[in-house]
């Protein structure tokens, strides 16, 4: 079997480089050991009227990269104005900062037509499509009209909102009911599924059983996939990450003082405001913390040119000069904020070094930086996870401190009482987590997806034995694909 995996943004494989995003940081180790193709933007724009649309193909470990430069017209209106100013809004629930036109629908449609023509480069009797996130739900439906009958999953990074935010979307019911074109669809959580399956069911009249549901396409089953990361790879990450001239210089500049860590994108969902508002609380509450503790939040700025994300930027300038202002001192900062982003290796031996990490996102899909966290903590000497439990990680981190985003007082609380955890208790809780993120590791996140799609098209389109040369196990677990992408090159 060939692995042909697409989606909007693509990782390099250079750990000193900053990366933005956990699909991005979740699927090149993926890619580096399955031996895939992964197809995206190169983050450039084109005429659209070239004959060959790759602007550039490289190797990726085993697997390939494999990068597009998408139509100057259609661009901005697919990613800026469908993708993340109605999808995005909408799948986190929040439908009051939508602001899109018909034209953006057209652009969003347009591009997922565009992508499903390039994907034809590396179509072969063999080969299996794997679609990633909200910027391609149209895509599967696309390849079926250009008479792809090879397997097409899909899988949603993103919460799936409940039925009557999601039918706040322009065109909804039409671009949804496209995505009953893939085989598999698979979610971050039941719950997202459920969403999903509710969506179906009141909005476009399915009937969906045994999480399965048919429509003229065909057969398409739904199911709940819970992303996990590279549990052992991190771990040595962050051990080996300590001696990283950043990581030194942060340690060093905290002198005796303990650190508490937050790393997001720079977006609304992820609850930042008030996040610095419980910070501000402590502080108020318990002046005795004062100079013993700041908070370090790195902000990556991403979607800049959407007014939601500029507003944001500026509103949490703002806070966090106002907070530092009221309670900082001449040789203390409480909330020491960078609006940029770090490589993945620095990133690890920040987390190691501190002793709180906070993850309190509105709605999040899974949230990575919540798993990675725990992942990089010394065993003998663990940081507290604070968790929102809105987070989808939240399900399987139950021994993290679970919070409300919303209760600025009980967000403070906790934090004050993670800082005084005794470490018997921290390591108990850690232990309890780290056995959850080895049993959801992402070797198993991708094994079962792709086995559980293959066991689908068994169902769904009984068909002579597909030639299983080339097949392989990987790592520990069940068989998955191996196959080497200059294969499916040339
Ligand atoms: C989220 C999405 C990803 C996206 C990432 C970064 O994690 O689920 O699909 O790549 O954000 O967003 P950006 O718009 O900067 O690519």
């Amino acid at each position: 079997m060939t692995l042909v995996v697409i989606s909007n943004r693509v990782a390099r494989a250079k750990p000193n480089e900053p990366m933005t995003g956990g699909l991005a940081a979740a699927l090149l180790p993926v890619v580096e050991k399955s031996g895939a193709i992964w197809v995206g933007s190169s983050g450039r724009v084109r005429d659209g009227q070239q004959r060959e649309p790759f602007a550039q193909i490289e190797s990726l470990g085993r697997g390939a990269l494999a990068l597009l430069d998408l139509p100057a017209a259609h661009y901005g209106g697919y990613y800026e104005g469908f993708a993340n100013s109605a999808l995005w809004p909408a799948l986190h629930s929040r439908s009051d900062l939508i602001r899109v036109s018909q034209d953006d629908y057209d652009s969003y449609r347009e591009v997922n037509a565009f992508m499903a023509r390039a994907l034809l480069r590396f179509q072969k009797p063999d080969v299996t499509f794997w679609v990633q996130d909200y910027h391609f739900l149209a895509l599967g439906a696309e390849l079926r009209k250009l008479d792809v009958k090879n397997p097409i999953g899909f899988f949603l990074h993103t919460p799936w909102a409940p039925h009557n935010v999601m039918s706040g979307v322009p065109h909804h019911r039409e671009l949804i009911e496209t995505m009953l074109a893939y085989d598999l669809i698979g979610f971050q959580t039941d719950e997202d599924c459920e969403n999903f399956a509710g969506y179906l069911t009141l909005e476009l009249g399915y009937t969906v059983k045994n999480g399965m549901v048919r429509s003229h396409f065909g057969l398409t089953r739904l199911a709940a996939f819970p992303i996990g990361i590279d549990v052992e790879g991190f771990t040595a990450q962050a051990m080996r990450a300590i001696s990283h001239p950043d990581v030194s210089r942060l340690r060093k500049s905290l002198h005796g003082e303990r650190l508490a860590i937050g790393v997001d994108r720079l977006d609304y969902s992820k609850g930042l405001l008030n996040r610095i508002r419980a910070f501000d609380r402590l502080f108020e509450t318990q002046p005795s913390l004062k100079r013993t503790v700041s908070l370090l939040q790195i902000a990556n700025p991403s979607r800049g040119s959407i007014e939601a994300y500029g507003n944001l930027q500026c509103d949490l300038a703002q806070l966090v000069s106002d907070v530092n202002g009221r309670h900082g001192e001449v040789d203390w900062t409480p909330i020491r904020y960078l609006n940029k982003g770090f490589s993945q290796t620095t990133l690890a031996g920040f987390y190691r070094s501190a002793h709180v990490g906070v993850v309190t996102p509105l709605y999040d899909g899974m949230n990575l930086v919540a798993k990675e966290y725990v992942a990089a903590q010394n065993p003998a000497d663990p940081g507290v996870l604070v968790l929102s439990k809105f987070a989808g990680a939240a399900n399987e981190l139950t021994t993290a401190l679970i919070v409300n985003p919303h209760d600025i007082d009980g967000m403070a609380r906790t934090i004050g009482m993670a800082l005084a955890m005794p470490a018997p208790e921290r390591r108990l809780r850690w232990e309890a987590m780290m056995t959850k993120l080895r049993a959801g590791n992402i070797q198993h996140w991708f094994e079962s997806f792709i086995a559980t799609l293959e066991s689908t098209r068994d169902i769904t389109q009984p068909a002579p034995e597909a030639p299983r040369a080339g097949r392989e196990t990987l790592g520990r677990g069940g068989a998955v694909l191996q196959w080497q992408a200059s294969t499916a090159l040339h």
